[in-house]
C-alpha cells in the first residue's frame, strides 16, 4: 500500500456504504484497479439495498434540523470542508492520480477545484438571493425566497471522481440539502477518501448524515435512488445513454433532475489565429485526461489556409506526448481507465479505417502492462459518422473549411452541446461565434481551448449534453424550490380579477 492511502484512511478491503456509523455491509466486493498497472488497489464491500434505505434515512433525518441552520452558518463548516480538503490536497490528488490514471498535475488540479467551489459556496452561503416584486394591489407585498429543497442524490462518473460531487455538495450543503453519493464503481477509493475528510468535519459538529455515501451496482442502488420520491432531485454525470434512463426516471415520477452528460466538443481555427496559442489549446484539449474529460476536444475545424502548417505541428506535438506512469510528474498522458475503455478506443480507430479516415499518428495499444494507448490524430471526412460519437479516448479528428458560417454549422451539427471554441484574431469572427446564431453549446470560447472550464462559471451543455447546469455562476438555484409570497397590509382584501363578493 502507498502511505498516501494509509493516510486517508484507505483499507486493503472497505466498506460501500458510509453513513455517521459505518454500516456492516454484506454484498461482493468491487476490486478498484489501478489503470497504469491492472494490479487491484484495494477492495469494497458493495452496499445493498438495506444500506441504501439506512442512508436515506440518516439524511432524512439530518435534513430535518440541518435545513433550520442559518446560510452563513452552515458556509461555516463549508469552509472547515475546504480547509481539510487543502490539507489532503496533496495524498487526496496522487489517489485520484492512482486510481483513475490522470496525470498528476491533473490529479491536484482536480482537487483544487473541489476547494474552490468550496470557498465559492461560503461566499454563496451569504447570498441566496430572491427578487423582490411590486404588487398591483395596494398595501401588498410580494417577493420570492429559495429553500432548501431536500436529501438529494449525486451520481458522479470516474473521470472526475472528487470534483464533480464537490460542485454538487458543497453547493447543496449551503442550500441546506443533505447529500446521498452514489460514485463510479471505477473510483470508488477516491470517493471514499473525500468522503471521510468532510464527513469529519460534519461529526465535529454534529451534522453526520449531511453528506452519505452509497457504493453498489446501478441496478440495485442506482435504480433505487433515481425513482425513490424522497429524493426531490437526482443530479447525474456520465454517458448520454446513462443520463436518457435517468432522466426518464426521476422526470416519470416529476423529479428534477441536473444531468451533465457527453460532449463532441470541436474548435474552430480560423485563417488568422495566432496558432502559437490554438496548438497548445487543442493537445491540452485533445490530450488532458488522455481524452476522458466531457470538454475534451473532439474534433477540430481547420481554415484551409492554415491547415497543412496546423496538421504539421500537432503530429509534431503528438509524437512529443510523454505516456507513461501518471504519478511521475514528466508525464503528459496517463492511461485509459480500464481495458473495456482500449477495446472502445481500438474498435474506433477499425472503424475510422472502414470509413476512408486516414490515421495520421497514434491509433494503438502500448505494449505493456496498463490501459495505456497513444494519442490518435485522424484526418476525418464528413461523409464518416464514427466522429458523431464520443468514444471516451483521446481520438482527435481533423475538418477542412473554408467559410465561418459553414464551420459553425459543422461544428453544431452534432447531437451534444457541452463545449466549444474559436481561435481567431478576427473581433467580427468572434463575436459571430458567440451570438444567437453562433455556438449552440453550453460552454463557448474565443482564443481558449474547449476544456478546462472554471468552477465560477455555471458548467454544463445543451442537446444530448443534458440542460444541466453546476458548479458556479446561479447553478445554486438547481438546489432549492423557489417560493413566492404575497403579504397583505393592508384592511382590505382586494380579490384577484376584481372579483367582488356581496359579504
Ligand atoms: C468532466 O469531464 O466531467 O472543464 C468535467 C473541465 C473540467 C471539468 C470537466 N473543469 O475540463
Amino acid at each position: 500500500m502507498h502511505d498516501f492511502l494509509t493516510r486517508l484512511g484507505i483499507e486493503p478491503e472497505n466498506s460501500g456504504a458510509w453513513t455517521p456509523q459505518a454500516l456492516p455491509t454484506s454484498g461482493r466486493c468491487v476490486p478498484s484497479t489501478d489503470p497504469a498497472t491492472g494490479e487491484i488497489i484495494a477492495n469494497v464491500r458493495m452496499a445493498s439495498v438495506a444500506d441504501y434505505e439506512a442512508c436515506v434515512a440518516e439524511a432524512q433525518r439530518a435534513f430535518e434540523s440541518w435545513r433550520m441552520v442559518p446560510s452563513p452558518k452552515r458556509g461555516d463548516i463549508v469552509r472547515e470542508m475546504g480547509n481539510a480538503l487543502r490539507e489532503h490536497k496533496d495524498d487526496l490528488g496522487r489517489l485520484v492520480t492512482l486510481e483513475v490514471g490522470k496525470i498528476v498535475q491533473e490529479g491536484w488540479g482536480e482537487v483544487q477545484e473541489s476547494i474552490d467551489i468550496a470557498d465559492f459556496a461560503v461566499g454563496l452561503s451569504r447570498q441566496l438571493y430572491g427578487l423582490t416584486m411590486h404588487s398591483e394591489r395596494p398595501g401588498h407585498r410580494m417577493y420570492e425566497q429559495w429553500h432548501p429543497i431536500g436529501p438529494i442524490g449525486c451520481i458522479s462518473a470516474f473521470n472526475f471522481p472528487n470534483a464533480v460531487w464537490a460542485w454538487n455538495a458543497m453547493l447543496a450543503a449551503i442550500c441546506g440539502d443533505t447529500v446521498i453519493w452514489k460514485p463510479s464503481l471505477k473510483a470508488p477509493l477516491t470517493a471514499i477518501a473525500t468522503h471521510k475528510i468532510c464527513n469529519e468535519v460534519l461529526e465535529k459538529h454534529g451534522w453526520g448524515g449531511v453528506f452519505t455515501l452509497i457504493i453498489g451496482e446501478d441496478a440495485e442502488v442506482g435504480e433505487a435512488m433515481i425513482n425513490d420520491r424522497r429524493l426531490p432531485l437526482i443530479s447525474a454525470t456520465g454517458s448520454t445513454r446513462m443520463g436518457r434512463h435517468v432522466g426518464q426516471a426521476v422526470a416519470k415520477r416529476l423529479g428534477r433532475s441536473l444531468l451533465e452528460l457527453g460532449g463532441n466538443n470541436a474548435i474552430i481555427v480560423e485563417a488568422d489565429a495566432d496558432l502559437k496559442l490554438a496548438l497548445p489549446g487543442i493537445l491540452f484539449g485533445a490530450v488532458g485526461t488522455a481524452g476522458q474529460r466531457c470538454t475534451t476536444t473532439r474534433r477540430v475545424y481547420m481554415h484551409t489556409d492554415i491547415s497543412e502548417q496546423l496538421t504539421a505541428q500537432l503530429v509534431k506535438a503528438y509524437g512529443q506526448v510523454r505516456i507513461g506512469n501518471p504519478l511521475d510528474e514528466g508525464t503528459l498522458m496517463g492511461p485509459l481507465i480500464d481495458e473495456d475503455a482500449v477495446t472502445m478506443y481500438r474498435s474506433a480507430i477499425a472503424t475510422i479505417r472502414e470509413q476512408g479516415g486516414e490515421v495520421l499518428c497514434g491509433g494503438d495499444r502500448v505494449h505493456g502492462p496498463g490501459s495505456f494507448v497513444t494519442p490518435c490524430l485522424v484526418k476525418a471526412n464528413r461523409d464518416m459518422d464514427v466522429w458523431r460519437h464520443e468514444t471516451f479516448a483521446p481520438i482527435l479528428y481533423l475538418f477542412e473549411y473554408e467559410d465561418h458560417d459553414e464551420a459553425i454549422a459543422q461544428q453544431n451539427g452534432v447531437d451534444q452541446g457541452l463545449s466549444s471554441s474559436l481561435f481567431t484574431g478576427g473581433f467580427r469572427a468572434a463575436e459571430s461565434f458567440l451570438s444567437h446564431a453562433g455556438s449552440d453549446c453550453g460552454i463557448a470560447n474565443v482564443n481558449i481551448g474547449t476544456s478546462g472550464a472554471e468552477i465560477g462559471g455555471a458548467f454544463g451543455g445543451e442537446k444530448d449534453t443534458g440542460g444541466g447546469r453546476e458548479s458556479g455562476s446561479d447553478s445554486w438555484r438547481a438546489y432549492m424550490r423557489r417560493q413566492t409570497c404575497t403579504l397583505n397590509w393592508s384592511k382590505e382584501l382586494p380579490l384577484a380579477q376584481g372579483i367582488q363578493f356581496d359579504l
